[in-house]
């Protein structure tokens, strides 16, 4: 069984919807198919979306690669594919593949400014800059990588500081604070 390594980059077709937090809807679905189809073929793989371009890495067994790109090369949601890397690889460098939404959003911003890039244009990725982006994929804590790097930028780029618990334990405060009042002027 030979194994290969590939990446593309794409624009896509759709208009992107604005998301406050979370994933843009189409890249929510072509994630679900994506995360189906790679468990079952052992594949491993990251997706970069930002301004309007896909980054897509895929790694595994030679066959699964091609016919899951030539699937994706018909692909409508994404035009003008132009495959970045496309060779045999001795050893998988991946240790796991199934597809999760990874923000790794701060991550590619900081690799785009100390490369003095603009824009996320993956289709004019040196050679080293394609090899730093996989290198992301790589280094992200997380099973599976899909990266919206616009996520941090729709919010501001402010880290969420709020965990559901501190919510609640806001919401909960709260109510006691309304009660009290209440109770304190059905006294007087
Ligand atoms: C940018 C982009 C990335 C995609 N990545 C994958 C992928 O990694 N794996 C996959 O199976 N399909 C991927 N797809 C979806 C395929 O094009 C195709 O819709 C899908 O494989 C069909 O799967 P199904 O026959 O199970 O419905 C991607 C599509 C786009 C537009």
């Amino acid at each position: 069984m030979s194994l290969m390594r590939l990446a593309y980059a794409s624009e896509a077709t759709f208009q992107a919807k604005p998301v406050e937090k979370g994933v843009e809807p189409h890249v929510a679905r072509i994630l679900m198919t994506s995360r189906k189809n790679n468990a079952r073929d052992q594949l491993v793989g990251g997706l970069y979306y930002g301004d309007n371009r896909f980054f897509q890495y895929l790694e595994g067994d030679e066959s699964a690669v091609r016919e899951t790109y030539g699937r994706i090369l018909k692909d409508e949601r994404h035009r003008n594919v132009k495959t970045l890397i496309e060779e045999p690889i001795t050893e998988r460098t991946f240790s796991n593949w199934s597809m999760k939404y990874v923000p790794l959003s701060k991550d590619v911003r900081q690799f785009l400014d100390a490369e003095g890039l603009e824009s996320f244009d993956p289709a004019n990725f040196t050679a080293d800059q394609c090899e730093k982006m996989i290198e992301l994929i790589r280094n992200s804590s997380q099973d599976q990588k899909l990266v919206n790097y616009d996520d941090d930028r729709a919010t501001g780029n402010q880290p969420q500081v709020m965990s559901g618990g501190l919510k609640a334990g806001i919401i909960v405060a709260g109510i006691c604070i309304v009660g009290a009042l209440l109770f304190a002027g059905s006294m007087l």
